[in-house]
């Protein structure tokens, strides 16, 4: 069912992948993953195809590209192998996230404010194109004025800290991360970027990110393919939609 209101729910599909590249094989397959959670409300897909593609394929954004009737949100290091296979496709969001070879998954946002004349240049054909770019970026101020100068529309805040805080129960952590997250949207929607947030969300965490009415986007990916193993992939995303939608104030209008 839509969402009553205006927060979108992006379900990362990357660890499907992961599961199907234990193996080796061609099973589970993403595109089918992401067909089902488009089925099952999610707003957009996003997939992440890494330098050293260690989960998402090529294969698997040309499969996503013919078959996703919602938008796809193609997340990508800054290079220029990303940028042509990003023009080629043409997907309706980018997101340029850092990338370490060695990390487990996206540490930390993007340094726009030590690369802006860089990526002002890397991103202009991007949006030539139709895309709209977004910047993965931690929850400060001197990031987003920077992602602002070069022209994303869009940035998408690394709720990861935030998540830790809370999963350890380290509260005056998580409170000060809660808070720094709060002004951010707020400061990044009054320069008229557009925002979205993400990473490492979970059912126990959601609730205070969804309730910034700056967040117009979750993107959501690991917890839900974990939780999809114990309630199925449908259960798992409708679950987070009415917890988003609860918290968003509008909990009786979308169980209505
Ligand atoms: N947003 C961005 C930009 C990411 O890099 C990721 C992880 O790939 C996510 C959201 C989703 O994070 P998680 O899988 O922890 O929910």
């Amino acid at each position: 069912m839509a969402a009553a209101n205006d927060l979108r729910l992006g379900i990362n599909i990357d660890h499907v992948a992961t599961v199907r590249n234990a193996r080796g094989g061609d099973y589970p397959d993403p595109v089918r993953a992401a067909k089902l959670a488009e089925d099952s409300g999610a707003d957009g897909i996003t997939a992440h195809l890494r330098e050293d593609r260690r989960h998402i394929s090529d294969a698997d954004i040309d499969g996503l590209m013919e078959a996703l009737r919602v938008p796809l949100n193609f997340e990508m290091a800054a290079t220029e192998e990303m940028q042509q296979i990003a023009l080629r496709h043409k997907p309706h969001a980018v997101c340029i996230v850092p990338e370490k070879r060695e990390e487990k998954t996206t540490e930390g946002g993007l340094e726009v404010a030590r690369e802006e004349n860089r990526l002002a240049h890397f991103i202009a054909p991007l949006r030539d194109v139709g895309c709209r770019v977004s910047i993965f970026i931690a929850a400060d101020a001197k990031q987003i004025e920077a992602a602002h100068r070069i022209g994303a529309q869009v940035i998408e805040l690394h709720t990861g800290a935030y998540c830790d805080a809370h999963a350890e129960g380290w509260l005056a952590e998580r409170d000060r991360e809660l808070q720094s997250l709060r002004e951010m949207s707020a400061y990044a929607h009054s320069l008229g970027l557009e925002v979205h947030a993400g990473h490492g969300l979970t059912y126990d965490s959601v609730a205070p990110v969804a309730a910034f009415p700056e967040v117009k986007e979750l993107n959501i990916g690991h917890f839900i393919v974990g939780e999809a193993i114990f309630r199925g992939l449908q259960p798992a995303i409708a679950e987070m939609r009415r917890l988003m939608d609860d918290a968003r104030g509008d909990g009786l209008r979308s169980a209505g």
